[in-house]
């Protein structure tokens, strides 16, 4: 992970000035227009946010970490290209490349360590993603007519899935997290893109004030009714599933292709690493609906569920 000391001098001075906690990966996160973002992120986050211009056919994929991103990633890629990636295929994209490489991040990929993203190879609908709340997405995508799929999921396995991905990925001598302490900051809305709750509530809100613009998607739902949620996402992209395709069986074929069993077992996501350094194998842990009960105190339990019911107590949102 690239430390402060290497970030550009605008992001260095802009540093200094923001409200900082204990981070999850480097030693300190920063809190950056109400939400926080570790150091390395946040001069991509700016570059990002003032250079991005959105195309009314693009396709963006919001997560907050840990929601299932990479599935997301894989359905919506072998979706939106079934046509043109059969999936007889040996070579089809999803089974030579992880997910991430096939959707970038914006601000964690495309515009990171101030590169400058080429976007000529990208056929369209140009298929991105962010972690980026509602209100610090660049303005051209907030106003342009491009489509937003958000993935959301229970904060309890969000949490557990965030604490082992973050311990995986710091840096060696900084050693790991203690459950407890990491329980505290994500309860207080310190973890990556966090307040958690404000990440997921405006989205949520958009979706209901413009439901062609949003779509919102729940982990939990893919898992249990894996096929309405696919044609679901097929509608709303404006690329639904024909009666042929139907019956041919094409729904399932996506799903199996995707689906954590066969992605996590490929040779790319087992042995090799994203062109940001991290190892692919990181992104696949469990794949599993309610891992947090293997985790969890009684009082751990309650301190979470207080909160929750705090901050979603009406919004029609359960967890
Ligand atoms: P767990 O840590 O609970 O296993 P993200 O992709 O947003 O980083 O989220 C990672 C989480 O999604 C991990 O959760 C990971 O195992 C799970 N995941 C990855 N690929 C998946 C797939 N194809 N189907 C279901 N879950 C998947």
């Amino acid at each position: 992970y690239l430390r402060e000391d290497e970030l550009n001098e605008e992001s260095k001075k802009l540093l200094l000035t923001l409200p900082k906690e204990r981070g999850w990966l480097a030693s300190h996160i920063y809190n950056y227009q109400g939400f926080w973002i570790a150091p390395r992120h946040l001069q991509g986050v700016i570059a990002c946010q003032q250079q991005f211009q959105a195309q009314d056919s693009d396709i963006i994929l919001v997560t907050s970490p840990k929601s299932g991103t990479t599935w997301l990633k894989a359905l919506v890629f072998a979706l939106v290209n079934r046509i043109r990636f059969p999936f007889s295929e040996q070579n089809h994209p999803l089974l030579v490349n992880n997910p991430h490489d096939l959707v970038p991040f914006l601000e964690l990929k495309l515009y990171i360590d101030g590169q400058v993203p080429n976007f000529s190879s990208f056929t369209s609908p140009r298929l991105l993603s962010t972690h980026l709340p509602y209100g610090s997405l660049p303005k051209s995508v907030q106003h342009s007519k491009n489509k937003l799929v958000y993935l959301c999921r229970n904060p309890r396995d969000i949490f557990i899935s965030l604490f082992h991905f973050t311990n995986n990925l710091r840096i060696e001598n900084m050693g790991t997290n203690s459950i407890e302490e990491m329980l505290d900051l994500f309860c207080k809305g310190v973890s990556l893109y966090g307040p958690f709750w404000n990440h997921v509530l405006d989205y949520w809100k958009k979706s209901i004030e413009n439901p062609k613009k949003v779509l919102f998607l729940m982990y939990e739902e893919m898992k249990e009714q894996p096929e309405i949620q696919l044609k679901r996402l097929a509608e709303f992209l404006g690329c639904s599933f024909s009666i042929e395709e139907e019956k041919s069986g094409v729904v399932d074929e996506i799903l199996k292709m995707c689906s954590f069993e066969n992605l996590s077992n490929l040779e790319v996501n087992k042995n090799e690493k994203l062109s940001t350094g991290e190892e692919n194998k990181v992104f696949f842990r469990r794949g599993k609906v309610g891992d947090w009960k293997n985790y969890f105190t009684l009082e751990m339990t309650e301190k979470l569920n207080h909160i929750i019911e705090q901050k979603f107590q009406g919004s029609g949102l359960l967890f």
